[in-house]
């Protein structure tokens, strides 16, 4: 069943070759890496919308590192049905996790570059080029909708789902990256747990909490550039986390399921 909607007039895309067209004739073509950009140019301000280039770096060297396995897995085993759309993919580190469980898998993002990436090593999955607030797929079409790291949008995540569709989303919890913390700051602060606004209702939410051994300056680096305390830390705190060598830190997630029906 295609899920995916012409981003000008809103009705079925299907696939022709290397391109995907509407009933209205509005035609879309595949990149050369096989994902689709459907972001109209009018729905976007900025020329190169989503993250810096930098940060986009810093996380995909961090991710590649497999820090972050464990989480991946923990989300995947979630997954419920058939269906499976990453909202804000990034580079697909994780969308790529779930087309391995064998679901027909999607993952879109703003940023074209983090798409590009996705695209050229994830063969299982389809990516498109969108933005979270006008996704061009089908109403009532996606089994589990996976948000991780990114802005929310809650009228446009229940639309997309099914009556009985699951969105899985991730928080940082409690004492996420503590040790990170504490090496900047004289006295860290405890992160609240704040689910999202949403009209869908929560079913369970669990803690994946585990340790981590950065092994190398560049690895402790990434991981503070993918943080928010990264524009707001002392030039003389960054000093202090540039001289480790090595740090072991907790991270503490909280996942957190909600169902439509
Ligand atoms: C912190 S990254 C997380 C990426 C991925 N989910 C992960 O965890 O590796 C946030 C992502 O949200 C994307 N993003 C930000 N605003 C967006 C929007 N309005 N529509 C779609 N994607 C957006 C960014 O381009 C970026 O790739
Ligand atoms: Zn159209």
């Amino acid at each position: 069943m295609p899920i995916l909607t012409c981003p000008v007039c809103g009705s079925t895309l299907t696939a022709k070759e290397r391109a995907f067209v509407c009933e209205s004739g509005h035609s879309f073509d595949l990149a050369k890496e096989g994902y689709l950009n459907l972001l109209l140019s009018t729905q976007h301000r900025s020329r190169h919308p989503g993250d810096a280039p930098e940060l986009c770096r810093a996380r995909r060297a961090f991710l590649s590192a497999g820090y972050y396995a464990p989480l991946r897995e923990f989300v995947a085993d979630r997954l419920q049905g058939d269906v499976v759309l990453d909202a804000c993919c990034g580079e697909g580190y994780y969308t790529s996790a779930f087309a391995m469980r064998g679901h027909d898998t999607y993952g879109f993002d703003i940023a074209k570059d983090m798409v590009r990436l996705a695209a050229k090593a994830d063969k299982r999955s389809f990516y498109f080029v969108a933005g979270l607030h006008r996704i061009p797929v089908e109403s009532g079409s996606v089994d589990t909708l996976t948000h991780l790291f990114a802005p929310f949008a809650d009228e446009e995540f229940r639309r997309v789902l099914k009556d009985d569709g699951t969105l899985l989303t991730v928080l940082p919890g409690e004492v996420h990256l503590w040790q990170l913390k504490q090496a900047l700051y004289e006295t860290p602060y405890r992160n609240r747990e704040t689910p999202p606004q949403t009209g869908l209702t929560l079913v369970s939410k669990e803690r994946l909490r585990f340790e981590i051994d950065l092994r190398t300056r560049e690895d402790i680096l990434n991981l503070f550039r993918m943080t928010p305390y990264s524009y707001k830390t002392s030039p003389d705190a960054k000093q202090r986390l540039c001289a480790l060598e090595s740090l072991r830190t907790t991270v503490d997630f909280v996942v957190l399921t909600y169902r439509k029906g």
